[in-house]
């Protein structure tokens, strides 16, 4: 019922591209005194999050996001979302770091709201992205993988809160019962 699409071995390596990426190009921007705050989405990046953070090799500062729907669905504008205080946020460099972009409306979300604290900067590293089914014009800046329209579990993600546990990402496979 799921199959492999990305292994842990494919993953960790990866994120340490990602981790690469997100230190070399924040380098000259953050210190001890101002660091980069590193936003992981819950629950789905909680490990996505806690593995690029330990590769990171600049001043951070962790603060959680949180996205929900409400219901079982996904319907547009159904979505709330909870984010620091916003003196946590101003004149801060921001990363969100999100487990998957499918239709950019969590991200786009978290971002206005975000910038509303009136931050030095608002990215999103995004492990994930499924450019087929975007409804907003929004791309992640640091992106880990393309996907097809497919739905995947795995490594923090989930289908009705299950498979978040698995330390790979799996594709799920038509189910008859
Ligand atoms: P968006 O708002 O449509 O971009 O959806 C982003 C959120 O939907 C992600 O943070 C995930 O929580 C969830 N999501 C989207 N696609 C998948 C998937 O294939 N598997 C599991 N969760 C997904
Ligand atoms: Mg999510």
């Amino acid at each position: 019922m799921i199959k492999v699409l990305l292994s842990e071995e494919a993953i960790a390596q990866q994120v340490r591209v990602l981790a690469r990426e997100v230190s070399a190009s924040y380098s000259a921007l953050v210190s001890i005194a101002r660091p980069l705050v590193v936003m992981p989405v819950l629950k789905g990046s909680l490990f996505f999050g806690a593995d690029l953070l330990r590769q990171l090799t600049i001043p951070l500062r962790l603060e959680f996001l949180r996205a929900s729907s409400y219901g079982l669905g996904t319907v547009s504008g159904a979505l709330t979302s909870e984010i620091p205080d916003a003196a946590l946020l101003q004149d801060h460099h921001l990363l969100v770091v999100e487990d998957i972009v499918d239709t950019g409306q969590t991200i786009f979300k978290m971002v206005a709201a975000l910038e509303a604290c009136h931050p030095l900067s608002v990215k999103v590293c995004a492990l994930l992205d499924k450019p087929a089914r975007r409804s907003v014009p929004i791309e992640a800046d640091f992106r880990g993988f393309t996907i097809a329209d497919q739905f995947v579990v795995g490594y923090g993600m989930d289908l009705a809160e299950r498979y978040r546990e698995l330390p790979y990402i799996g594709e799920l496979e038509e189910c008859n019962f």
